[in-house]
């Protein structure tokens, strides 16, 4: 059954910029109402604005909220019970941290898992239940193309990407006679504010031809959901080249990684 984007809420973490805000910029043409989080509200009401500006008709909330903080969560999630009712949730809202783990802050990866993991799952376990009651309504997931491989240098937010995945996969699973499309797209670099709160330290960067942009990545995503996909992966290059990791054996892939490994604790140590 077909998520209901069209003329339905849609709820999108981590809006205010990068692959969220593409997203409903994509998806404000078709739903009739945007709840837009983060905790950038100056950007979200901008974007808002603009949204409205463009598409008469268009509701837009929104709503500041650091979804690190259980708190802050409880408080979204209570007064979003008293609303019209979420359609569609896109938990995008993430970040990561590249760095060796043990010369990495705690504070962050604790933040880190805390957004990445822990909110993800919360939101849907406050809003998938009316979904499942009304027979209709999706969860598009932000995973990546680190869910389903790995390589040093973002240790615990490879972690969390194949927490997303694996959660996701068996959610998925649970719900496929219900009316609920369970979608998780899973990118390679797209080029957005990523990178910048990733602070890299490795002295490692991805190829520049496999990025791609916010758009392409959103757009992807929203058709493959509308196509009731498990997993996403935008991208030509990203798409084969993770093709190429599935068939690869695993012990061939451990010495690739440790291999990269080694100059990375090379050049923090200079
Ligand atoms: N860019 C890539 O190369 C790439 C690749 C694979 C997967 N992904 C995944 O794609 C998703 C979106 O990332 P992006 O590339 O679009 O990065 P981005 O431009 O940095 O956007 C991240 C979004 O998350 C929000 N966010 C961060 N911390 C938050 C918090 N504590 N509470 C609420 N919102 C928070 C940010 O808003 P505020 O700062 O305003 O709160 C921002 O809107 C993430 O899950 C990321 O892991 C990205």
């Amino acid at each position: 059954m077909p998520p209901a984007l069209d003329d339905g809420c849609v709820l999108i973490t981590g809006a205010s910029s990068g692959i969220g805000e593409a997203l409903a910029r994509q998806l404000a043409g078709r739903a009739r109402r945007l709840v837009l989080v983060a905790r950038r509200e100056e950007r979200l009401r901008a974007l808002a604005e603009e949204l409205r500006r463009e598409r008469s008709g268009l509701e837009v909330e929104v709503r500041r909220c650091d979804l690190s903080d259980r708190g802050a969560r409880e408080r979204l999630l209570d007064a979003l019970e008293g609303g019209p009712g979420i359609d569609v949730l896109i938990n995008n809202a993430g970040f990561g941290d590249q760095s060796l783990f043990e010369r990495a802050r705690w504070d962050k990866l604790e933040r880190m898992v805390a957004l990445n993991v822990t909110a993800l799952t919360h939101l849907c376990h406050r809003l998938v239940p009316p979904m499942v009651a009304q027979g209709r309504g999706g969860v598009l997931n932000l995973s990546s193309g680190f869910g389903l491989s790995w390589l040093p240098g973002l240790a615990v937010y490879i972690g969390t990407k194949h927490y997303v995945t694996g959660f996701t996969e068996s959610l998925r699973a649970e719900l496929a006679t219900t009316g609920v499309v369970v979608t998780q797209v899973c990118p390679g670099p797209v080029i957005t504010e990523f990178h910048d709160a990733a602070e890299n330290t490795t002295g490692q960067r991805p190829p520049r031809f496999v990025a791609i942009s916010a758009q392409q990545c959103a757009a992807e995503a929203i058709a493959g959901f509308e196509r009731d996909r498990a997993i996403v992966v935008p991208g030509f290059y990203i798409r084969n080249l993770l093709r190429l990791h599935a068939v690869t054996p695993r012990w061939l892939w451990r010495r690739i990684a440790t291999a990269l490994a080694r100059p990375m604790r090379a050049a923090g140590s200079a």
